[in-house]
């Protein structure tokens, strides 16, 4: 993918002057004072404008689901864990989709907390493990994942296992679920398949301008993943942190937002339309954004393509949505194009309406060093190094889920 025909900025002094939306003030202009307001007059239109104009909505209900474990194992990694590979089916308009659920528990746990987020490439390629199943799902192509004619094969299996620390995970005392997001709906500008073909009627092709783009998507299976882990005997439902790096970062953030049973959320660089703030025009933009990859928002979104003054929203108000419930930013720092920076301070404008719950969150427009977190019930780091999910990462998401849920 390239870029070179958008001019980005990446230079401090340039980023404009912009009124950043108060998530304490009403669309009509009311102060919210108290938790309870917060509840009752502003998180539903804030919720309302991301569903409807940002990441568009679902359209409607699954007519049923179903869970069939595939296979489990008490004896996994090292005999350290129990490895269960669960297939959720969901049905709608007769027709169907399936996902694969790959979780890891810390055997010693009857009950265990979780990590759950999606993979970029196959629950296989998060592991060496020879005992995970291979998706048949579509997958783009990469030469460095060994994925051509848009396959998985046994040759990408443990190639992402760099990102996934799992030992670190279950040593920590939590379990780690993951799902290829591909089997939710591939990663293309091509609404006929994945989750959105379920919910058609007749010839349609396309959802409404004010539906679910990829995104939602994503966020919708993670949902459905939760529908499971409720009835899983070996996982604390009340005990799950989602997770997600980049555009599945975007994905996680909008979970969060859109469903209260998961405990703490995870943003690892994710940057534009995830928790940067647009108004910066920082990195990459929401014309870029929407240009690039014009199927992950719904298609209202477009309209604030190089217009982002219009926008009554900005993506603190997305975090803010998530409060009071834990929530972790993290950015890098040769992570430019995510705008670390506008990262931080959506976090740091978010923290208000954590406050009014009490709870604490990021106290100064100050950004920390680098590799100096800061863990509070709004957590932030920015860490050295690229775009990408680190063993450091998770060192910090463990301490800080440690706190709240151990
Ligand atoms: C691109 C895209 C980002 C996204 C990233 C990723 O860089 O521009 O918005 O976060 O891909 O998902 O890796």
């Amino acid at each position: 993918m390239s870029f070179a025909q958008f001019e980005t900025n990446y230079e401090e002094s340039k980023v404009p002057e912009f009124n950043l939306p108060d998530p304490l003030t009403n669309f009509a202009g009311e102060k919210i004072t108290t938790s309870a307001d917060w509840v009752k007059k502003r998180r539903p239109e804030l919720f309302e404008f991301f569903e409807n104009k940002v990441y568009g909505k679902v359209p409607n209900d699954l007519d049923s689901m179903s869970f069939k474990l595939l296979e489990e194992n008490t004896n996994a990694l090292n005999g350290k864990a129990r490895r269960k590979q669960v297939e959720v089916t969901l049905v709608k308009n007769k027709k169907s989709i399936s996902f694969t659920i790959l979780i890891y528990l810390p055997k010693d746990i009857s009950a265990a907390p979780i990590f759950m987020g999606y993979n970029f490439f196959g629950n296989h390629s998060i592991t060496t493990d020879s005992n995970v199943i291979i998706s048949d799902a579509w997958s783009m192509n990469s030469e460095a994942m060994s994925i051509n004619e848009h396959r998985f094969t046994e040759a990408s299996r443990g190639l992402r296992a760099h990102r996934w620390a799992i030992d670190k995970i279950i040593a920590g005392g939590f379990g780690l679920a993951t799902i290829y997001y591909g089997e939710i709906d591939p990663d293309k500008h091509d609404f006929t398949d994945g989750i959105h073909s379920l919910f058609y009627t007749d010839a349609q092709e396309n959802p409404e301008t004010h539906e679910w783009g990829s995104i939602a998507a994503w966020a919708f299976g993670l949902s459905r993943a939760m529908d499971y882990f409720e009835q899983d005997e070996h996982i604390n439902a009340k005990k799950v942190v989602v997770f997600g790096h980049s555009r599945l970062g975007k994905a996680s953030l909008w979970a969060g937002a859109s469903d209260e049973r998961f405990a703490g959320v995870i943003s690892n660089n994710s940057g534009c339309g995830g928790a940067a703030l647009s108004k910066r025009k920082f990195g990459e933009t929401l014309n870029v954004i929407n240009t690039s990859f014009p199927h992950w928002f719904c298609k209202n979104f477009k309209k604030y393509n190089n217009n982002e003054e219009a926008l009554p929203v900005d993506q603190h108000e997305l975090l803010a949505l998530i409060a009071p419930r834990p929530l972790y930013v993290a950015s890098a720092q040769d992570d430019q194009w995510a705008d670390p920076k506008g990262e931080f301070l959506s976090a740091y404008h978010a923290s208000k309406v954590y406050a009014l719950y009490e709870k604490k969150g990021i106290s100064s427009t100050q950004m920390p060093p680098v590799n100096s977190p800061i863990h509070k019930t709004v957590s932030y780091h920015i860490r050295t190094g690229k775009h990408d999910v680190t063993d450091y990462d998770w060192e910090q998401y463990v301490i800080w889920a440690s706190s709240f849920l151990n």
